[in-house]
C-alpha cells in the first residue's frame, strides 16, 4: 500500500476526537501520532543552517545568505544533502527550513536565514536544496509564507502588498519549492498579509497554495502564530504548532456544531498529517540512515560554501591577496576572535569548536606575523602592520529573530575603520553580518572590503584562504547595497512613524500597536528600483570581484519552445583559475508600461581555467520574465533584450529577440 492509501486507511479507523487531536503538535517539536493504531510522532527541528538541537552536536554551516552569495546550485545541493543527512542521523523527521522570505530591508533581523532579494535566485537555489534534503529521507519545510520581511514586532505587522508583487516576487520561491521541488511541508508566517494573518488566510492557503499550486504536503503554523480560531481552522492550514491554541479540539467541535467547519474539513487536515507520516516512513524504508551523528565530512561542505559565498566587494590596487611571507597583519575589531558564526534565534546552530578569523590566519599562513589589539593597543599594532584587517559587523545577540538591526554599523566600529585607514599601510575591512551594512561613509578610505556573512564553524578559514590567495573569491552579492539608506526602494515604507529599533527580541507578543508595512514599491524592489530610477548603488546586485578577470563574447539567444536558450563564451584573461557566475537579465519590450527595466532570468557558474574559456549555456523559461496580469501569467509579444554580464551593473553582452505572446500556465513548475 502506498503512503496515501495507508493514510486513508488509518483515517477511516480514527474517531473524531483522535482526528482533532492530530491537528496540533506536542512537546515543542513533535506531531502527536495516534499510538492506538500505530501512527508514530514526527520529530522536527530547526533548520536551514544545520541542526539546532540543545543536545546533539551538529555542523554549523554558513548562513543561508552566504549560500545565496555562492550563486551555485551545486553548493545548494551539497548543503541540503549534508543537512538532510545530519537530521536523518539524529532521528529527526522534519527540517524546519529553508527560509525564502525575500530581502526587502537591510534591517530585517532574519535576512541571514534567507536567500537574498531576488526571487529567481532564491527559487533556483532553494529547489536543489530541498530536493537534496528530502533525498535523505527527511521532510523540508519552506518558510515563512509569506511577506515576513521584517522582524520588527512581527506579530502585529501587516504587509500590504499588491497582487503583482506577491506573484512576481514574494510568492515565487515558495511556488518553486512546491511545484518544482515537491517540498513536503510549508510553514506560515507570523505577520498579517493584506489584513489577514498568513496562517488564517483562506485566500493565501486554500486558494493559492492548495488550489492553484496543487500543494499535496502539510501546511503548519509558525510557533504560536495563530490567533483567531475560526479563520485559522478554515484557512486550509493543517497543523498548529507547537500546541493547540486556535486548534483547540473542544473549540473545533463547537465550530463543527455551528457549521463553521465540517467533519470532512477535519478529515482533510488530519489526513495530511497521516500522509506526511506515511510518506516519511516510506522514504525512510527506501533510503538508508547514515546513523553517524555529526558527520565529519560536512565541515568540508560548509567550507566549500564559505569559499564560494564570501564576496570581495572592493580591491583597490590589488590590495589582496596578501603576500604570505612578507606580511605583518594587525587584526582588530570585535569579530576577530571569537568570530560570530551565526545570527541568533531559531536558526542558530551552536558551533562545536568554531574557527575564528585570528585562528584561521595562523593556520593558513603560519609565516604571517599576526598582531592583536592585546599586543600593544589598537593604534600601536595598526601603525606597525603592513595590512590592517578590521573585522566588524553584527553577531547573534544583535542580529536575530524577533528584532531588526540598524543598516549602519555601530559608531565605534566605523571609528575603528577610520583609525585603521588613517594609520595602516593597507586597510582591509571584513564584514560579518547577515546582510548589507552602510559602507558609503568610509568605503573610499579603505583598500579592500570583504563580506564574510555569518561563516558557520569553519568559514573563517575560507576567509584566510582568500586573504592569502589560496582561494580565488567567486561570491556575488545576492542583494543590492545602496550608498544611502534612503536609496533603497523600501526605505519610506518600513517602520511606522516614530517606530524605533529595539534590541530585546519580541517573539510572539501582540502587545505592540498593529501597523501597516506598505510595499508601495510593488515589483520595483531591490535592483529593479535602482535601475528604474538610475540610482548608482555602492555595490550592485550580482557584484563580486575575483583575483582574475574574465571577458565575455559570442552571445546567442535561441527560442526553444517556450524557453530561451542563451549561450556565450567566458574567457579567463588572468593568471589564476577562477569560478565566474555569469548572469542573464531580460529587458522587456520598450513599449510595455509599468515594466521593471530588467529581471534576473538565469545564471550559471563555472570554473574557468587561467587562459582558458568555457561555453556557458543558460536556459530561460518563460516564467522568468512573464508578468502577472489580471489573474494570470503573460509574456506579451515584442522585442526583448537579453543582457549578459558579471553583475546587474556590469553587463557585457546584449542581444534582441522577438517573441510572441505566451501565457505560462498552472502548477507545472516555475524553473
Ligand atoms: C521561528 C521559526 C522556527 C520555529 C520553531 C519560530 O520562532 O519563526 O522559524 O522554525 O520558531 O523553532
Amino acid at each position: 500500500m502506498n503512503a496515501s492509501s495507508r493514510a486513508a486507511d488509518l483515517l477511516g479507523r480514527m474517531s473524531l476526537e483522535e482526528k482533532l487531536d492530530l491537528l496540533s503538535g506536542v512537546d515543542g517539536m513533535y506531531t502527536k501520532g495516534v499510538p492506538r493504531i500505530g501512527v508514530r510522532r514526527l520529530r522536527m527541528a530547526d533548520a536551514s543552517m544545520g541542526l539546532r538541537d540543545g543536545e546533539m552536536e551538529a555542523t554549523a554551516f554558513p548562513a543561508s545568505i552566504a549560500l545565496a552569495a555562492t550563486w551555485s546550485r551545486e553548493r545548494a545541493q551539497d548543503y541540503g544533502a549534508a543537512v538532510g543527512e545530519e537530521f536523518r542521523s539524529a532521528g529527526i523527521d522534519v527540517v524546519l527550513g529553508p527560509g525564502v522570505n525575500l530581502y526587502r530591508v537591510h534591517e530585517c533581523g532574519r535576512n541571514f536565514e534567507y536567500l537574498g532579494e531576488d526571487p529567481w535566485l532564491a527559487a533556483s537555489l532553494v529547489v536543489p536544496y530541498i530536493r537534496a534534503v528530502q533525498a535523505k529521507g527527511v521532510a523540508a519545510t519552506v518558510k515563512h509564507f509569506v511577506c515576513n520581511n521584517t522582524d520588527w514586532h512581527r506579530c502585529v505587522s501587516n504587509s500590504v502588498v499588491d497582487e503583482r508583487a506577491l506573484r512576481e516576487l514574494y510568492f515565487l520561491p515558495f511556488e518553486a519549492a512546491v511545484c518544482d521541488a515537491s517540498v513536503l511541508c510549508m510553514m506560515t508566517s507570523y505577520n498579517l498579509v493584506n489584513g489577514e494573518y498568513a496562517g488564517e488566510s483562506r485566500r493565501l492557503l486554500s486558494d493559492v497554495v492548495l488550489g492553484e499550486w496543487g500543494f499535496r504536503g502539510l501546511i503548519m503554523s509558525d510557533w504560536g502564530g495563530l490567533w483567531n480560531p475560526a479563520p485559522a481552522v478554515t484557512s486550509g492550514l493543517h497543523l498548529e504548532m507547537p500546541e493547540a491554541k486556535a486548534f483547540d479540539p473542544a473549540a473545533i467541535r463547537t465550530m463543527i456544531e455551528e457549521g463553521v467547519i465540517s467533519q470532512a474539513d477535519v478529515d482533510t487536515r488530519a489526513l495530511r498529517v497521516l500522509e506526511l507520516t506515511a510518506r516519511i516512513e516510506e522514504l525512510q524504508l527506501e533510503i538508508p540512515n547514515p546513523n553517524r551523528g555529526r558527520i565529519e565530512e560536512h565541515a568540508g561542505v560548509a567550507l566549500e560554501v564559505a569559499r564560494e559565498g564570501i564576496v570581495l566587494l572592493k580591491n583597490e590596487a590589488d590590495a589582496l591577496p596578501l603576500e604570505p611571507g612578507a606580511t605583518t597583519i594587525a587584526a582588530v575589531g570585535p569579530a576577530v576572535d571569537p568570530t560570530p558564526t551565526s545570527g541568533g534565534g531559531a536558526a542558530a546552530v551552536s558551533a562545536v569548536d568554531p574557527v575564528s578569523i585570528a585562528e584561521a590566519i595562523v593556520a593558513v599562513c603560519p609565516q604571517a606575523c599576526l598582531l592583536r589589539e592585546a599586543d600593544g593597543g589598537t593604534d600601536e599594532v595598526l601603525s606597525k602592520a603592513d595590512a590592517a584587517l578590521v573585522c566588524v559587523g553584527y553577531d547573534g545577540e544583535r542580529e536575530r529573530e524577533g528584532c531588526d538591526r540598524p543598516f549602519a554599523l555601530p559608531p565605534d566600529q566605523v571609528e575603528l575603520i577610520r583609525r585603521a585607514a588613517a594609520v595602516a599601510g593597507r586597510t582591509i575591512v571584513v564584514i560579518v553580518a547577515g546582510g548589507g551594512v552602510e559602507m558609503a561613509g568610509w568605503a573610499d578610505e579603505v583598500d579592500a572590503i570583504i563580506h564574510l556573512w555569518y561563516p558557520g564553524e569553519i568559514g573563517a578559514r575560507a576567509l584566510a584562504e582568500i586573504l592569502f590567495g589560496e582561494v580565488n573569491p567567486s561570491g556575488k552579492l545576492p542583494v543590492s547595497i545602496e550608498r544611502r539608506a534612503e536609496d533603497r526602494a523600501s526605505a519610506p515604507n518600513y517602520l511606522p512613524p516614530g517606530g524605533e529599533l529595539y534590541e530585546k527580541p519580541d517573539y510572539v507578543s501582540q502587545d505592540a500597536i498593529p501597523y501597516d508595512v506598505r510595499y508601495a514599491e510593488g515589483v520595483f524592489a531591490g535592483y529593479r528600483h535602482l535601475d528604474a530610477l538610475k540610482i548608482e548603488p555602492l555595490f550592485a546586485f550580482g557584484h563580486g570581484l575575483s583575483y582574475t578577470s574574465y571577458s565575455y563574447r559570442d552571445l546567442r539567444v535561441e527560442p526553444d519552445g517556450d524557453r530561451l536558450v542563451v549561450t556565450f563564451t567566458v574567457t579567463n584573461d588572468g593568471e589564476r583559475d577562477g569560478k565566474e557566475t555569469a548572469q542573464v537579465y531580460v529587458r522587456p519590450p520598450a513599449a510595455l508600461a509599468d515594466s521593471v527595466p530588467r529581471r534576473l532570468a538565469g545564471f550559471a557558474k563555472h570554473l574557468v581555467p587561467s587562459g582558458g574559456l568555457v561555453e556557458y549555456r543558460v536556459e530561460v523559461p518563460a516564467r522568468a520574465f512573464a508578468s502577472w496580469e489580471e489573474g494570470g501569467w503573460r509574456r506579451p509579444t515584442g522585442r526583448y533584450t537579453v543582457e549578459v554580464g558579471a553583475s546587474s551593473r556590469d553587463l557585457r553582452l546584449k542581444a534582441a529577440v522577438e517573441l510572441d505572446e505566451f501565457r505560462p500556465g498552472g502548477a507545472g513548475g516555475v524553473l
